[in-house]
């Protein structure tokens, strides 16, 4: 397939967009977004303190059942303090998906430790319980209840899996096999909001989760995250830790650890009201969309990626695959030559300079995926 301008033109046409620009996700503010941000205006409390940061809490809480849910100023800000709360300290490995963004990595490098990269199931492109446990039964071995790496003696502190673009991992068996080996998970849900297995939210499972709401999520806060967790005593002390461990007091400065200012200010958090208010809707319409590009490439000889069985996706990203990395190239070349956004896979992050020497297996899944996989326009319309 070489002459690519009829499946754009029907790429166009599930948007109803027959010309211009067709990004490859925008947020649509069409609800209560500015009564809300000029309500917080207007109260004066536009930082870290406020009423729409509470009311966001609560409404993740509700949304994603947990116990708590601390809102913060970015997803990675998020992932690195879940990371310290699950107990991940300086000279600690981390095991996690090379198909991934960089955020991911990143958070774990800050929180001083190194990513063990390891593949990912081609059915959920999520972290694969089988590569994990072939690194554990080859490379690891259980001591005094922790779990080192047996080459350099480092502690395998926790594993964080991705639900990539939305697609539900295999998190249930990650976490079984993980608590037998004394590892706790941390799940990156950034762009997993509205994702559920078996009812069940994505974010949920782990010990701690962690969400995003970059202007380019489902629902966005301008910038934003937010930590997730069942437990109580860590939810008090992410809300502790993001809010540089001040003690509650009328005045008095008083702080008893050292800590973040990544608590998200109320401004942001008065966006973020208003757009999980309509978060049903906006997946709904996404899956509706999912299934309208499903019934396109039934057409055509790639394989346009449904979620695992068992689950829902937000299908925050929409994505297809193709035959091989040629053919990738020259689709993702004719659609931005035409205006429609399409995006390559990221580049694995076992192959980034910062993270080259860092321990990984063979990835063959992860690199076949990445080298034949294009995103596609997958916005909510407006
Ligand atoms: C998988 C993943 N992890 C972490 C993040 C970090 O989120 P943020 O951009 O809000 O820092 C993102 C998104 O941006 C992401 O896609």
């Amino acid at each position: 397939m070489n002459d690519f301008s009829e499946l754009l033109r029907r790429i166009r046409l599930l948007h109803e967009r027959p010309e211009g620009a067709l990004p490859l996700h925008a947020p649509v503010f069409q609800g209560r977004e500015r009564e809300y941000v000029l309500d917080a205006v207007d109260s004066s409390f536009v930082s870290s303190v406020g009423a729409y940061v509470n009311r966001l809490e609560d409404m993740l809480q509700d949304i994603c059942g947990v116990r708590r849910a601390v809102v913060c100023v970015n997803g990675t800000a998020a992932l690195h303090a879940a990371l310290f709360l699950a107990g991940v300290r300086p000279g600690d490995l981390v095991v996690t998906q090379a198909f991934s963004f960089v955020a991911t990595a990143n958070a774990i490098r800050h929180a001083g430790a190194d990513p063990v990269f390891l593949d990912v199931d081609a059915e959920t492109l999520g972290l694969s319980p089988q590569a994990v446990r072939d690194f554990l039964v080859r490379e690891c071995g259980r001591v005094e209840g922790a779990c080192l790496h047996k080459a350099s003696g480092r502690r395998v502190a926790a594993c964080v899996p991705m639900h990539t673009f939305g697609f539900p991992c295999r998190v249930q068996e990650l976490c079984e096999l993980c608590a037998a080996w004394g590892i706790p998970v941390v799940e990156d849900a950034a762009e997993a909001l509205g994702s559920r297995i078996a009812g069940r939210h994505c974010g949920s499972f782990g010990l701690l989760g962690i969400l995003s709401f970059n202007g380019n999520k489902i629902v966005t806060t301008g910038g934003g995250g937010a930590i997730l967790t069942d437990s109580e005593a860590l939810g008090e002390l992410a809300k502790h830790l993001t809010t540089t461990a001040k003690r509650p007091h009328p005045w008095e400065y008083r702080h008893d650890a050292v800590a973040w200012n990544y608590r998200m200010p109320n401004l942001n958090a008065a966006l973020g009201c208003a757009q999980l208010e309509r978060l049903d809707e906006f997946v709904a319409r996404k899956r509706a969309l999912a299934d309208r590009y499903a019934a396109l490439f039934a057409d055509t000889p790639w394989e346009f990626l449904r979620e695992p069985e068992g689950s829902a996706g937000n299908y925050w990203l929409c994505s297809v695959l193709l035959r091989g990395t040629e053919e990738r190239d020259a689709f993702l070349e004719a659609g931005n030559a035409a205006g429609v956004m399409l995006r390559p896979a990221w580049e694995l992050l076992a192959d980034l300079p910062m993270y080259e020497n860092c321990p990984r297996d063979g990835l063959g899944v992860s690199r076949g995926i990445a080298a034949r996989l294009v995103n596609l326009p997958s916005g909510v319309r407006a």
